[in-house]
């Protein structure tokens, strides 16, 4: 029996196109991890979709003259594209603006509102001088009250690391136009999170499998809780669901708030797009799911504090609010088991922001270099612990001296030979002794980049796969293959077959990484059918009419297995080529002149 096990992906705003820093943190590594699991046999149910409310989307529109539908209905688009061509295998990835998406985050709202967990308060909010628009935390620049550095912002000092209000902010500014913002009474609901306090210290204290940095920085939080605005006065965004709201267009619900929710609507959609309606529920009332998170460490808190906190509310003592609200609530929705926050790629030297210019975006990548390239790079060089600097020249170093020497190396090698001389798998006489350690070494690849995949532990996994191919390479070398068959082909076509062998299980070890790649050996290898098949988009039209585009794949039909295979003696195999193309050192100065340019 498989294990239920959520792959719920940060929805990133589509405010723009996603450059390689935000597929380096929440996107390779959720879908090695899910296409891991879906080889392990487990029921995955990977999620998210763009993040299309608050002020990301409304500036964005301000600055074109466009509307927020209009921005966030080209950059969902442009980002669906992206994460097709990149691999990323959700199976479901949609929007927050639907219907769908509307109703359960209103019927989250409206639970937690009547359970008591949102509080109305008066409060001060800052408006733009120029505009008379709120204007949003981060774009207040001031001096820190606490520590004196003088570019705060208006949530967190990142000097101090102190969270702050834009009220405490001495010389506060708007980043936008650089005039003093204009503070007003204003009220807004909040989400009493001192109340959850004591539940989510014992909760995370208990979670000794996060990363530390998530644990402690979670714990850190919760030391100085306070309720939380989960309203602001926009125009754009999910609608407060009371009565008295109904209608007005001046307040609406917070971005963070119903982006979260996201995981939970996505499960609700897909279950329903699928035919099969109450089946998100295996994943989110089922005690023994397991939930997985996938984010740059920008969005910790989110997911360890505020989100739980949503949950928990919802679900809480066994109280359920009754038929009109709380309709999932019947049971406990199930909280995190993980936290997997990568952290931030900067790139030749400078942090990645769209504002600062020195950006690389993904579908600039791809369209001169193959997805699998980059895959490699961002799974063996990504920011998984640690601040990493993406240059050109690690990238070309990566793939040609890594990739194509060793991995690419050893398949090109293998296949060709094998093709010309034998046409099919050759049968073995008897291994030796050798022949039989290298392939139970290699096939004790199953067990350990597994168990480092399970962690999280990306890079581990890639570099262990990357050792055994390497094994393979010297084996060869030692064994000298095209040079026995002149005596002794019969030896000559046992190396052969220890070889195709382990390539064949090394396909396996390398799929999650590698999908497209891995694909094409199998192909190359004569068998028929996905390991690792492809994405599609479907259109869904929902009751008012409006239609979206959900981007998803026929996952249950693929047919590789986290296992030996055996590989059939005389399979014919099909004209091989080579899976990766080596570059030429010329690249590293295009690129940089390219970056240079924009
Ligand atoms: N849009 C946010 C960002 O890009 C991430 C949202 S994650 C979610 O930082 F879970 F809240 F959706
Ligand atoms: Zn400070």
């Amino acid at each position: 029996m498989g294990e239920h096990i959520l792959v719920a992906v940060a929805w990133p705003y589509a405010n723009g196109p996603r450059h390689i820093g935000h597929v380096a943190g929440f996107g390779v590594p959720s879908d090695i991890f899910a296409r891991y699991h879906r080889l392990k046999g487990n029921y995955v149910l990977m999620v998210s979709g763009t993040d299309e409310h608050g002020t990301p989307i409304t500036l964005a529109a301000d600055k074109e003259g466009v509307t927020p539908q209009a921005i966030a209905d080209r950059y969902s688009q442009i980002i669906g594209d992206d994460l097709y061509h990149l691999g990323l295998s959700y199976d479901t990835f949609t929007r927050t603006t639907t219907l769908n998406h509307y109703r359960v985050t209103q019927d989250i709202f409206k639970t937690l509102y009547e359970k008591g967990y949102i509080l109305r308060q008066e409060t001060l909010g800052a408006f733009s001088a120029s505009t008379g628009r709120t204007l949003p935390d981060r774009y207040i620049e001031g001096t820190c009250p606490i520590c004196g550095y003088h570019e705060a912002r208006g949530d967190q000092c990142d000097n101090c690391g102190h969270q702050l209000d834009p009220i405490d902010l001495i010389n506060p500014r708007s980043k936008i136009d650089g005039q003093p913002p204009v503070f007003k009474e204003t009220e807004q609901f909040f989400l009493d999170l001192p109340v959850f306090a004591d539940r989510l210290q014992k909760w995370i204290t208990r979670q000794t499998h996060w990363r530390p940095n998530v644990r402690s920085f979670s714990l850190n939080f919760i030391k100085e809780l306070k309720p939380r605005p989960i309203t602001r006065d926009l125009d754009w965004g999910v609608p407060i669901p009371l009565p008295e709201y109904a209608g007005r267009d001046d307040k609406k619900i917070y971005v963070w708030f119903d982006a979260v929710i996201g995981y939970l609507s996505a499960s609700i959609e897909w279950a329903k797009n699928r035919g099969t309606p109450d089946a998100w529920r295996d994943w989110w009332q089922n005690r023994r799911a397991r939930h997985y998170y996938f984010m740059g460490k920008d969005n910790i808190v989110f997911h360890s504090v505020i989100w739980p906190s949503q949950l928990m509310g919802y679900f809480s003592d066994g109280f359920y609010a009754g038929s009109a609200a709380g309709a999932f609530a019947e049971v406990p929705l199930q909280l995190p088991h993980n936290i997997v926050s990568s952290e931030f790629l900067t790139m030749e030297g400078k942090k990645f922001s769209s504002s600062r210019g020195v950006v690389i975006y993904v579908n600039d990548v791809l369209s001169r270099y193959d997805p699998d390239a980059l895959r490699y790079f961002l799974a063996i060089a990504g920011p998984e612990n640690q601040d990493t600097d993406f240059t050109w020249s690690e990238f070309v170093r990566r793939n040609n001296d890594e990739l194509v020497a060793t991995w690419g190396n050893l398949v090109n090698r293998t296949l060709t030979n094998v093709y010309k001389n034998f046409g099919s798998v050759p049968a073995p006489e008897t291994l030796t002794e050798g022949d039989h350690a290298l392939i139970a070494t290699v096939e004790g690849g199953f067990a350990t980049c597994g168990e480092a995949i399970e962690q999280a532990r990306f890079k581990s996994a890639i570099s262990e796969a990357m050792r055994l191919a390497s094994l393979v390479n010297t084996y060869l070398s030692e064994q000298e293959p095209w040079k026995v068959i002149k005596q002794d082909r019969a030896r000559a076509a046992t190396i052969w077959y220890v070889a195709l062998h382990c390539v064949d299980q090394l396909k396996l070890l390398f799929t999650p990484f590698l999908p497209f790649s891995s694909q094409r050996l199998h192909e190359y290898l004569g068998y028929d059918g996905f390991i690792a098949g492809p994405l599609e988009f479907r259109e869904y039209t929902e009751e008012h009419g409006t239609s979206h585009r959900v981007l998803t794949g026929d996952y249950e039909s693929w047919i590789g297995r986290w296992e030996p295979s055996s590989l059939p003696v005389g399979q014919p195999l099909r004209q091989p080529a080579p899976l990766f193309k080596k570059l030429d050192e010329q690249v590293v100065e295009d690129e940089l002149a390219r970056l240079m340019g924009t």
